[in-house]
């Protein structure tokens, strides 16, 4: 038999061999956390469509936070649920709103973890829009100056990243000037900037309490079908300002992480969003799929394709199962 061919099953021959050439890992480092916080007092709510996952008052949301600070995960990413919603969401910019008291809370009790701040109006609007309105028209530039006011806000709180998602145009510069403005320097800005109008969020708009009342939100989120559009979304973003560029969903949207890590070499996230989530979960209730497996084939996909971070709701599975590898 000839041997003029190479034998790549060489470095597969064994684990031990496997570890040592494999060429991407998943580390603690890689992941963010995403929290849902609640107006009141012991408040635990499960999530329906996303086992594993609850709305939380802040007194467990610290407890929470500890445990997410104990397993070496560094950062987690706030949602609030208002106590009160209204046309222009004026929760989200109350320095005493949700957001901002858990801030606080956790600057006060967790040492250790990058609170990242999302920005999106969607969750405190009465219409359930990531902005306000005329009619049914969702207004840009208006709704941008709210957006400014939510980033101060929750800057002056003690947000460590702040992370608008509502795919305004012009936010992330307007957002940039307030801060720099107001003396918060060193605040990272982590824009969703290729942000797809996808029904994979389905599950989220039920733990966020965030669904549009009438319509949807494409005249905001990106189409599904563009990708040279992302490119021209992020680069935007970076010119404007933007620290870190994120695009969402992830597993379905590799193409794009691909191509916005190549062409921009920015610090780059993927959101593996609640419908990816919460497929893998039911899949695995079914017994059709080993979730653990799944879980970490999902987001090393995510992070081969060029993810520097990914947003995971997997994150604290993830962390106890990098543990156990040791
Ligand atoms: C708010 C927001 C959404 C998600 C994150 N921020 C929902 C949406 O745009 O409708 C989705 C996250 C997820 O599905 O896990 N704009
Ligand atoms: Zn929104």
């Amino acid at each position: 038999m000839t041997t003029e061919f190479r034998r790549f099953r060489k470095l597969r021959y064994n684990s031990k061999i496997r570890d040592m050439v494999r060429e991407t890992v998943l580390t603690k480092n890689d992941l963010i956390y995403p929290l849902f916080v609640t107006h009141g007092e012991n408040i635990k709510k499960p999530i329906s469509s996303m086992p594993a996952v609850f709305q939380m008052s802040i007194d467990v949301l610290i407890e929470e936070c500890k445990e997410v600070e104990s397993l070496g995960i560094p950062a987690v990413i706030l949602f609030g649920i208002p106590g009160h919603k209204d046309e222009t969401g004026s929760e989200a910019y109350d320095d005493n709103g949700i957001i901002q008291q858990a801030i606080r809370a956790i600057k006060k009790n967790v040492k250790n973890l990058v609170i990242i701040a999302d920005v999106c109006l969607c969750e405190y609007t009465s219409h359930g829009h990531c902005g306000v309105l005329d009619g049914e028209e969702i207004l840009n530039d208006e709704s941008v100056e709210i957006y400014a006011k939510i980033s101060l806000s929750v800057a002056k709180a003690g947000a460590d990243i702040i992370a608008p998602s509502d795919m305004m145009d012009g936010r992330v510069v307007a957002i940039k000037e307030i801060l720099e403005a107001n003396g918060f320097l060193n605040i990272p800005i982590m824009s969703y900037s290729a942000k797809y109008a996808s029904a994979y969020y389905g599950p989220f708009r039920e733990a966020a309490e965030g669904a549009p009342k009438f319509g949807d939100r494409k005249s905001h989120q990106m189409d599904i079908g563009n990708s040279n559009e992302a490119l021209r979304e992020v680069t935007e973003d970076v010119f404007e300002g933007a620290d870190i560029v994120m695009v969402k969903p992830a597993g379905p949207y590799l193409d794009i992480i691909y191509r916005v890590k190549q062409e921009l070499g920015l610090p780059t996230a993927a959101y593996q969003v609640s419908g990816e989530y919460s497929m893998i979960k039911a899949a695995a209730k079914m017994g059709w799929l080993d979730e653990e497996k799944i879980m970490i084939e999902s987001l090393t996909g995510i992070k081969r394709a060029g993810a520097d971070l990914i947003l995971t709701y997997f994150a604290k599975d993830v962390a106890k199962y990098l543990d156990k590898q040791k």
